[in-house]
């Protein structure tokens, strides 16, 4: 029998690809760029399998352009880009790959809080232009992270963890970072915005790895400007790749959406992203599926 036909938007890891080969028949986009959108359009016509990351939308329109689609496997934890409901009307299985990038995630969230409050990019900046002249007691002097309040929006698991729960104000007006790890839903897009940023400490920090949009930018630039918030370490933006102007600035920390990116933590998600597939072709229940019920219709 035909193995299903499978396209992968990217060359994924060989241990995925190795995950794949025995039941799937799949095509690789192997080019160092993303794929342009006619042109994932164009290869899942004839397609009963989709392997995307997070820069590719799953829509109606990429749902009508895949009549034989029956799954759409994300290699993110995070699955905004997937129209989950367009997919369950379709009887298309999604799937996302979570469990395996918090840790490697949360590692992130720290790095950008220690760079920011002890000002490593302006640091590293001197270090490499060549106009270091001395050391000096008052040279780039930032913020202990050691013995600070830190407030997690979207942390789930605070008693096991001996944290303590607070609500959003008071998280808000107590701590020295506040690092943001919800997901982007309707009810999280700009959840903060410019009340929120007054209610922070003027010395606190704002650490974002979740996603941009979770973020009014435009709020946030007037509060750094402002001096409502003393600075912020970012990973996600509004509208990747593109970082709003105002927020290329000295008490800012860019980074471009890497938080999950150590080799270990990135093959894991491609390994979890073939199984889901593997399994759904194999009969079986998709470990991570989002949309149960479209089994239960076939
Ligand atoms: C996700 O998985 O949602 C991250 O943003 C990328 O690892």
């Amino acid at each position: 029998m035909a193995k299903p036909k499978v396209f992968a938007t990217h060359s994924l890891f060989d241990a995925a690809r190795k995950i794949l080969s025995e039941t799937c028949d799949v095509e690789y986009w192997a080019k160092p760029e993303r794929p342009p959108r006619e042109e994932v359009l164009r290869r899942v016509k004839d397609k009963e399998g989709l392997i995307c990351l997070l820069t590719e939308k799953v829509n109606e329109e990429l749902l009508k352009a895949a009549p034989k689609l029956r799954i759409a496997s994300n290699v993110a934890v995070g699955f905004d880009n997937i129209d989950v409901a367009a997919c369950t009307k379709r009887g298309v299985a999604a799937t996302n790959t979570p469990g395996v990038l918090d840790e490697t995630t949360a590692d992130f969230a720290w790095t950008l809080m220690m760079a920011v409050a002890r000002r490593l990019s302006e640091g590293e900046a001197l270090a490499r232009s060549g106009n270091w002249k001395n050391w000096d007691l008052d040279q780039l002097v930032g913020t202990d992270v050691w013995g600070k309040t830190l407030g997690i929006v979207g942390f789930g698991v605070e008693k096991e963890l001996k944290a303590e729960f607070r609500d959003m104000n008071a998280l808000l007006a107590e701590s020295d970072f506040v690092s943001v790890h919800v997901p982007l839903l309707p009810e999280t897009r700009g959840l903060f915005n410019a009340p929120k940023f007054h209610r922070m400490k003027p010395t606190a920090f704002l650490i974002n790895t979740s996603r941009g949009p979770v973020v009014d930018e435009a709020a946030l630039v007037a509060a750094l400007e402002g001096g409502k918030i003393a600075g912020t370490g970012l990973d996600v933006y509004e509208n990747e790749p593109i970082i709003h102007p105002g927020l290329k600035r000295a008490n800012v920390v860019l980074a471009p959406h890497i938080a999950s990116a150590s080799l270990e933590t990135r093959t894991k998600m491609a390994c979890i992203a073939a199984e889901n597939v593997v399994a759904l072709f194999k009969r079986q229940r998709p470990p991570n599926i989002l949309n149960p019920e479209v089994l239960k219709a076939s």
